[in-house]
């Protein structure tokens, strides 16, 4: 039978690539994004019965109105990938409250949200489950300029390790990915406002933060769905816990 997972954030980018390699790894794709057309169109593109969906991860409403949306229209869950995040770039003495609330209302709320709504469908399902959740090389290791974003990725491992154990007797796995330097619109923005802040040319940042990669390239979404299709196989049954970097060996 079909496995069906949701991709949360995959209208573009990093969950984009993951919605792709789940379908040629066989499974239905529900492609969620607040962005409902990309969402939408990358469904239509990728085949295999996928689906578009609207959702916003910082509601909790959404989140749980999106699975049951999915389970109404695929008849039930196998994997839930928490990709959707967002990234601000500032120093900490300059951080607005507002601006904290909105990242840790998307990328540790919406992680959270995301694992009480899966976790509550596999458990009505008695099936067990998978639920995988962006964490980055930046939820290891402090980058200056990115501390709330540091900060929720910090977090998205610490529930992550939580969550494992505590749903662990409902076979329910749960684990993370830390990505390097993806090449996606999200670090364009990064680059962006770091050429402001340094007062370097547009590429620069980014170049600066390649050459740190042992590997010598970009990250390339492709390159972390690889690891995210491993964690959502039947595979990796025995791993729970974990966030696992895919970095391409970034020397700090
Ligand atoms: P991106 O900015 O290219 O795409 C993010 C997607 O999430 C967009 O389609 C956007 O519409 C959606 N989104 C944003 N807020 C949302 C919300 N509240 N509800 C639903 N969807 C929402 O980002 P990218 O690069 O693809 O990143 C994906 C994940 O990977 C993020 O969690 C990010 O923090 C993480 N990551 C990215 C790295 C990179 O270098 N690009 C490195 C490490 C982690």
């Amino acid at each position: 039978m079909t496995r069906i997972a949701i991709v949360t954030g995959a209208g573009q980018g990093i969950g984009e690539g993951i919605a792709r390699q789940l379908v040629q790894d066989g499974l239905s794709v529900a492609v969620a994004d607040m962005n409902e057309k990309n969402a939408r169109n990358v469904a239509d593109e990728i085949g295999n019965n996928s689906k578009g969906y609207y959702v916003d991860v910082s509601d909790k409403k959404s989140v749980f109105d999106l699975i049951d949306h999915v389970v109404a229209d695929f008849g039930k869950l196998d994997v839930l990938v928490n990709n959707a995040g967002i990234a601000q770039i500032g120093t900490l003495l300059d951080t607005k409250e507002e601006d904290f609330d909105k990242i840790m209302n998307v990328n540790i709320k919406g992680v959270l949200f995301g694992i009480q709504a899966a976790a509550a469908q596999f458990k009505k399902q008695g099936t067990g489950g998978k639920i995988i959740s962006a964490s980055s090389i930046a939820g290891h290791q402090g980058f200056e300029l990115l501390g709330p974003y540091s900060a929720t990725k910090f977090a998205v491992r610490g529930l992550t390790q939580v969550a494992a154990q505590e749903l662990a007797k409902d076979k329910i796995t749960v684990n993370g990915y830390a990505p390097g330097i993806v090449l996606t619109k999200m670090w364009d923005q990064i680059d962006a406002e770091m050429a402001k802040i340094y007062n370097v040319p547009i590429g620069a940042s980014l170049q600066k933060n390649i050459d740190s990669i042992a590997l010598g390239r970009g990250e390339t979404p492709a390159d972390v769905a690889n690891l995210v299709s491993f964690l959502a196989d039947p595979k990796s049954d025995y791993i729970t816990g974990q966030t696992i970097i895919v970095d391409g060996g970034i020397q700090f």
